[in-house]
């Protein structure tokens, strides 16, 4: 795997109760019983860091951002600029100004894609996997609709792993764009994306990766992995919403036409014309999401000084404990299960709606996700409208898993 190594060394070592106390909301209790939050892969929880940078962005701080010659516009600025910086090193990317803050993970791909648009033609194709979320397939069937491209679909073998083959046999000279997810949301599949660059590369095309799910849980290295375009969304790092990052390759960000306009992207304005500010501010036209970037800038901090490999063994650790115990719950579907797959355990439970499921788990304090998960491709592969989702963060603990499992064995029983 191309992600960079996780290193233990001088990192806060980690303590999932210590943890959890940097976690306001997981003292709360829902129906009289203690909240689990298993819906980590939709939105993870925010700690105090986040909590704490954000207030006092509003209460000490704050102005207007890159406009101002004032001192609460300059510190603001840099706040802003300092968490651009936090990106990058997050991702490894070579400069900041390959980092544009967008208002998601989907905003993020739209600008891509709306950037290429004009330069696609009629049976120029843009290849993608069927596990990919909406939001890294609807912006390409618009390139579909509007410019005659030719979507081509990769598919996943049998344990949710993407299919090489399939892969290779959908490249083509016409691939302008290999679109594919780092880490499936539903499947929890996390293809082997180095390799996938390489084969893009080689048949000449770029390629976007979708690290909305990826970037929390891998360390990632964007020049590693060689990744034209990295997405990711702040929301799913412990950060606020509102705020996601595009990363892209200067010289693919400097040839991107913009995708709003406004105040901050241009150079010049007059009445017959405009010249366009160079990246990332050209893509971040009006007033940005300034306390969330701030917000994201902390998260990523909060996250960079806990120990990631110890973080990433007990997730795992969850996802072996969770998946031993519902193998052996009677007409229990897992649905991915590929090495390496990350903590998000897709299940469908005989009998059983996926909604109803969802709903009696709340009762007993247990959070899950249920639907088709923004992934209605991968839903019609597996032959199913919707399923039921646990995903795991680094405060979830062994008991929550255990109790979980038992609340799903009531669930069972009252549906069956
Ligand atoms: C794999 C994946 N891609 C993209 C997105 C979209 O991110 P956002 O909702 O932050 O725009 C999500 C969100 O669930 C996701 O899981």
């Amino acid at each position: 795997m191309a992600e960079r190594s996780m290193t233990s060394a001088s990192r806060k070592p980690f303590d999932v109760d210590a943890v959890r106390a940097e976690f306001p909301i997981l003292s709360r209790m829902v129906h009289g019983k203690p909240l689990i939050y298993f819906d980590n892969a939709a939105s993870a929880q925010k700690p105090e860091a986040v909590i704490d940078a954000m207030a006092h962005a509003m209460r000490h701080s704050y102005a207007n951002v890159h406009r101002g010659l004032h001192t609460l516009a300059n510190e603001t600025t840099q706040a802003y600029e300092d968490a651009r910086e936090a990106v990058r090193g997050f991702i490894n990317a070579g400069a900041i100004e390959e980092i544009v803050f967008t208002k998601g993970g989907t905003e993020a791909i739209n600008i891509v894609a709306a950037g290429i648009s004009a330069s696609i033609k009629p049976g120029d194709e843009i290849v993608l996997s069927i596990m990919e979320h909406h939001s890294n397939i609807v912006p390409w069937h618009f390139l579909r609709e509007r410019k005659g491209a030719v979507l081509k679909w990769v598919d996943v073998n049998e344990d949710g792993s993407l299919d090489m083959d399939s892969l290779a046999k959908q490249l083509s000279p016409k691939t302008r764009l290999l679109a594919l997810t780092h880490m499936s949301n539903v499947l929890g599949t996390v293809p082997d994306v180095k390799a996938a660059i390489a084969m893009a590369h080689a048949a000449g095309a770029d390629v976007l990766l979708d690290g909305c799910q990826a970037a929390v849980n891998l360390s990632v290295d964007v020049r590693v992995l060689d990744a034209d375009y990295y997405v990711g969304a702040g929301h799913k790092i412990y950060g606020p919403t509102g705020i996601g990052f595009l990363y892209g390759k200067r010289a693919k960000l400097d040839a991107l036409p913009p995708f709003e306009g406004g105040g901050e992207m241009i150079e010049t304005v007059t009445r017959d014309l405009v010249t366009y500010n160079a990246a990332p501010h050209r893509f971040e036209a009006g007033t940005p999401p300034i306390v969330e970037a701030i917000g994201l800038g902390a998260a990523i901090r909060w996250l960079s000084a806990q120990d990631r490999a110890a973080i990433h063994a007990h997730k795992q650790a969850l996802l072996t404990r969770a998946v031993d115990q519902l193998r052996g719950v009677n007409g229990l579907t897992l649905h991915g299960t590929a090495p390496g797959k990350g903590p998000v355990l897709a299940f469908s439970l005989q009998g059983a709606h996926p909604h109803d499921l969802a709903q009696i788990l709340d009762r007993h304090g247990v959070a899950i996700r249920a639907g088709h998960h923004c992934a209605q491709p991968l839903m019609s592969h597996l032959g199913v409208s919707a399923t039921a989702r646990a995903s795991f963060a680094l405060y979830n603990t062994a008991w929550e898993v255990d109790a979980f499992v038992a609340a799903l064995s009531k669930a069972r029983a009252m549906l069956s």
